[in-house]
Formats: structure tokens, C-alpha cells, sequence
């Protein structure tokens, strides 16, 4: 091979390099791709069953648990004017949560967003969280 047409194919070659690079790393965690995740939608899905279809602490299964649901239309309330977004979120993930009574009857959604089909890692786990915390703003009665 001459210099010059060595000069002409190494640029080439890298780039075709860099294509196969690209076609054969793994399916990167993208959740562009995936719907916005829904506040009202996962409240319905994950929370209504305890805390009611309007957050007032009354789901079908609220009656079988030794610890009421909260109402969570009165969190900006109960905690004074401010709603409290980060500790909400933080008791809805549920993961980093002393135990103050020992127990805990809420499920720890952190963990089960985590594991749920189409979860994505820790990105997608903070998007419900965020989305639910949200909704739950949405629900505050003043
Ligand atoms: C199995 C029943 C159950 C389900 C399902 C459930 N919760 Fe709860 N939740 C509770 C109970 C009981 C409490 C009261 C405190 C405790 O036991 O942790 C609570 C407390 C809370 C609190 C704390 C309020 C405060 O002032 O600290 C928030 C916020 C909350 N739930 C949000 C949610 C959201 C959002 C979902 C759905 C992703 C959900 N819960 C699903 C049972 C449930």
C-alpha cells in the first residue's frame, strides 16, 4: 500500500470500525423511546388499591392493614403550608427509609419500580417518583 492510499482508507477504516462498535453495544437504557410516565395513571395502578381512587385513604384494601393509608390529599397540611416534595418522594421510594415502627406496609416502590417490566434502571425509577409526587401535588386540598 502506498502512502496516499493508506492516508485515504485508515480514516475509512475507523469509521467502519466505530459502525460495528455501535451496532454491537448492548441496547443502551433509553427511555426517550418510552412514554412520559403518568402520575394519575400509576396512582391508579400502584395506589389507589390502599389509598383510594382519591387519595383520601379509603382502597378497597385499606380496611386489612394494621397501619392506616395516609390521606394523601392532606400531606401539604398536615406538614404545614409548604408541600414536603422531597420527603414525599423519598417515603414513596421507600429504600433509603428508617423503620421507624419496625415495619412498613406500604410497599417500597423504589425497589419494586425497579424491578417492574420496562424499568430501565434508576432513571426511569426517579420519573415515576417524580410523576407520582407530582400528581400527589396536584391532589392537595388547601
Ligand atoms: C399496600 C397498601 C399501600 C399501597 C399499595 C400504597 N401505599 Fe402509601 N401508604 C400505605 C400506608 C399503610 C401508609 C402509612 C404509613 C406506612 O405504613 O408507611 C402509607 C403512606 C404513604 C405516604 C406517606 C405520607 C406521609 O405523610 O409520610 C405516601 C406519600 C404514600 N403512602 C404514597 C403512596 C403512593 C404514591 C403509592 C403508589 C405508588 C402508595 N402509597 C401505595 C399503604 C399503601
Amino acid at each position: 500500500m502506498n502512502t496516499l492510499t493508506c492516508r485515504l482508507l485508515s480514516p475509512l477504516l475507523s469509521l467502519v470500525a466505530a459502525a460495528a462498535l455501535a451496532a454491537e453495544a448492548p441496547p443502551t437504557p433509553d427511555t426517550a423511546y418510552l412514554p412520559a410516565a403518568d402520575g394519575a395513571a400509576l396512582y391508579v395502578e400502584y395506589c389507589a388499591v390502599c389509598h383510594g381512587s382519591e387519595g383520601r385513604g379509603d382502597g378497597p384494601l385499606a380496611g386489612g392493614l394494621t397501619v392506616k393509608p395516609a390521606n394523601l390529599r392532606r400531606l401539604g397540611v398536615s406538614n404545614g403550608s409548604e408541600f414536603p416534595a422531597a420527603r414525599i418522594a423519598a417515603s414513596i421510594d421507600g429504600r433509603d427509609q428508617p423503620l421507624a415502627h419496625g415495619t412498613r406496609e406500604m410497599p417500597i416502590w423504589g425497589e419494586a419500580f425497579k424491578r417492574s417490566q420496562g424499568a430501565y434502571g434508576e432513571r426511569r425509577v426517579a420519573e415515576r417518583i417524580d410523576a407520582l409526587v407530582d400528581y400527589l401535588r396536584r391532589l392537595q386540598e388547601r
